[in-house]
């Protein structure tokens, strides 16, 4: 979309798939990270906050944050302080946002500080990441939300930093159909640049439709391993057929793939980590959702026959990473006891064990 001129403008549908994807991961981001005890405080960054809410009065991603915290079951548990971070360049937007921040303060737990920055997302975090350098000192956990309309200002350079520190993720838009439509446009190229911190993507200007898409959706995947994620799952926005953006999360930490998995798959329950607006909660109403099993049946198989007998924490550990589309609550009952059942696995338990069942220290052997 171009970029709107005022305060608020009205939302896209398939703009509510960002948000409920980011709704469903920080019901667990807070609470894990929140109650763990070596961590005194968590932030949620979100550098292209927005005013806050739409035109129509629909919430915007700093709200759907504060919201999540205000409304947490598990709020009184989480002893870190939360702070939350708001980075927006307008001047009107971030005096709306600072509208709705003080609303929502005292409905948050009191270890609460929000703060507003009218600035603008790379400087803040350059200067961050710089003094962080400087002190040796690491930042606190962190999920930063990087939601631009366009392609400038996500240097990947500022990702990387973010991601060095050990309990830091990045929520990043990946602005897919403004970047195939301006691919050639002479002032785009630095932003492309800095956006995937290497030329490559030049190559993508001589191809066409899928190759192209392809190659620019790989390309921003290797590079944000490279910047530091160990994991990293797209998530795709459609408006009908037409793919318009997606949101590209990158994590350090195979659990963080797991719950955002989780989260992808809440929301888009054919497991295609794609959102089309109102369609899919009616197809799921009809029955029509069912995920494919037999796809982790073979990924499993593919990756373990022949290895001797795994632990199951090993089983686990592959499927929550990001190199299958299934997170952990699909593999013991829908996979593991129906391939035990027809001898596709053998599976060695301590005596007294249950057999069908997986517990902690179980090894499995995949025929
Ligand atoms: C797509 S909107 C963000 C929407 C918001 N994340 C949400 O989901 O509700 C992008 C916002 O980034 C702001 N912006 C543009 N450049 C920026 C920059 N360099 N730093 C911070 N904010 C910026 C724009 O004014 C706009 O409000």
């Amino acid at each position: 979309m171009a970029a709107p001129e005022e305060a608020l403008w009205e939302r896209d549908d398939h703009t509510e798939g960002k948000h409920l994807v980011l709704e469903e991961y920080l019901k667990a981001w807070f609470p894990i990270l929140g109650t763990a005890k070596a961590n005194q405080r968590i932030l949620f960054v979100d550098g292209f906050a927005g005013p806050g809410e739409y035109a129509g009065g629909e919430e915007g991603s700093p709200v759907v944050a504060m919201r999540v915290l205000a409304e947490h079951a598990a709020r009184e548990r989480i002893n870190a302080e939360v702070v939350f971070v708001f980075i927006e360049k307008d001047a009107k937007r971030a005096d709306h946002l600072k509208g709705l921040r003080d609303e929502w303060l005292p409905k948050l737990p009191e270890r609460t500080r929000i703060r507003v920055l009218n600035d603008s997302f790379p400087s803040v975090m350059d200067e961050v990441l710089k003094e962080l350098a400087e002190e040796k000192a690491q930042m606190a956990p962190a999920l930063v939300m990087m939601d631009p309309f366009g392609i400038r200002d996500v240097p990947l350079t500022v990702i990387a930093g973010i991601l060095a520190n050990p309990k830091c993720e990045v929520y990043v838009t990946f602005m897919w159909e403004q970047m195939n439509r301006f691919l050639t446009a002479l002032e785009f190229e630095s932003h492309l640049d800095e956006m995937f911190d290497t030329t490559v993507w030049r190559k993508a200007i001589s191809m066409q439709g899928d190759e192209r898409r392809r190659h620019l959706y790989l390309l921003y995947r290797a590079q944000l391993k490279k910047a530091g994620a160990k994991h990293v799952l797209p998530f795709h926005l459609f408006k009908g057929q037409r793919r318009k953006y997606s949101l590209f999360f990158a994590t350090g930490h195979v659990l963080g793939s797991d719950r955002m998995k989780k989260a992808m798959w809440k929301i888009a329950p054919f497991g295609d980590f794609s959102f089309r607006g109102g369609t899919a909660d009616q197809l799921v109403m009809l029955g029509v959702a069912e995920p494919d099993f037999r796809v982790l049946r073979e990924a499993l198989h593919r990756r373990f026959a022949g290895a001797g007998w795994v632990k199951i924490q090993e089983v686990l550990n592959f499927v929550r990473s990001d190199e299958t589309m299934f997170h952990d609550s699909q593999v013991k009952v829908p996979v593991l006891k129906p391939m035990e059942k027809t001898g596709k696995i053998e599976v060695r338990r301590r005596t007294g064990q249950r057999r069908f069942k997986y517990p902690n220290g179980c090894r499995i052997r995949f025929l």
